[in-house]
């Protein structure tokens, strides 16, 4: 037997490996492709020719396939015995694929908990590494081993697996709003002239204005009260005009610029002027309101 099974041995999975060798876990590994995981092989980890070979030959087994229906495929094939294994699936999904595998990991005799990976793989293993959980209080402890391994923040966010997914979707779209961002800044400074080096010196004056943003407005959205005295809507509306229109200049197509000005228009035309950005999301919570009434 060994302490830990990876499946899958992608990015994410290869690190999971590294990190678990490294802490002196003994590893078995199953990958479709055979050549990625031979990278791995050593002292501590084995390779296993099939997935239930991976899968049987230790108590806890980590999940790190693309997505979903592919974790569905491979466990098919494999029909290996669960029975009394902790199965951990980190795949990305929406928590309406958590349910489905859970029941069918159950049903073969296994517990189940989800984690979603917050991090790029190279901080795997690093204080930086940031992975949240959902499943039974005991079967995260039962996965001590792993999450030291893996280090930095490991955090159990509930009994619910599915919740776990839901942070995920939460923190991707934060996420993918600042790579937007990027995307977009990066071609208006191109568009002006402006070299990204010299852009780039500016983005750490912008982390704390983040976690401000998020700290203020997170209070704001919660009491519904938008008073704010630093920066209001009318002074947004004036930066995102001019932006705006250097977006459509830089050729961007759909910019989000464009997107939060028409709202902020939106905002105004509804008597909002001196308010924090946050009021904005009112108007998704009108639009929600409508959708489920329909
Ligand atoms: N990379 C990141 O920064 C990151 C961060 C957080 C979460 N994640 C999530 O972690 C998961 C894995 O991502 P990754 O970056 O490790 O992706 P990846 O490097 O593309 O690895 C994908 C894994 O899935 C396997 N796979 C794909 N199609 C398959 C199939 N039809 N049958 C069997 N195995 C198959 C691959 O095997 P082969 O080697 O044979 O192709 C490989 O082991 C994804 O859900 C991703 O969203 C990724």
């Amino acid at each position: 037997m060994t302490d830990v099974t990876v499946i899958g041995t992608g990015l994410i999975g290869s690190a999971i490996v590294r990190a678990c060798a490294d802490s002196g876990l003994e590893v078995s590994v199953w990958n479709r492709t055979p050549e990625r995981p031979a990278r791995l092989a050593g002292r501590d980890v084995h390779l296993r020719a099939t997935a239930a070979e991976a899968i049987e030959a230790s108590p806890i087994v980590l999940l790190c396939l693309l997505d979903y229906e592919i974790t569905h495929a491979v466990l098919d094939e494999a029909a290996a015995d669960l029975s009394g294994r902790l199965v951990v699936q980190s795949a990305s999904g929406v928590p309406d694929d958590v349910d489905p595998l859970r029941k069918r990991v159950e049903a073969a005799g296994g517990r189940y908990l989800e984690a979603a990976i917050l991090n790029y793989p190279d901080a795997i293993g690093t204080e930086d590494c940031f992975t949240v959980y959902g499943g039974a209080a005991e079967d995260f402890k039962e996965l001590a081993g792993v999450t030291e391994a893996l280090s930095g923040k490991q955090v159990r966010l509930g009994p619910d697996p599915a919740y776990a997914k839901a942070y995920h979707v939460v923190s991707s779209a934060f996420y993918y709003a600042f790579v937007n961002g990027f995307l977009e800044c990066s071609a208006i400074a191109e568009s002006m002239g402006v070299p990204l080096n010299d852009f780039a010196e500016s983005v750490p004056l912008y982390d704390p204005g983040f976690q401000n943003t998020i700290g203020v407005g997170l209070g704001l959205i919660a009491r519904r009260d938008y008073t704010f005295e630093q920066a209001p809507l009318t002074s947004h509306l004036n930066v995102l005009n001019n932006l705006a229109v250097i977006a459509e200049r830089a050729g961007i197509d759909h910019s989000y610029l464009g997107v939060m000005r028409e709202r902020v228009l939106r905002a105004m035309d509804q008597g909002y002027r001196r308010e924090h950005v946050a009021v904005l999301t009112e108007q998704f919570r009108s639009r929600r309101a409508v959708l489920h009434n329909r």
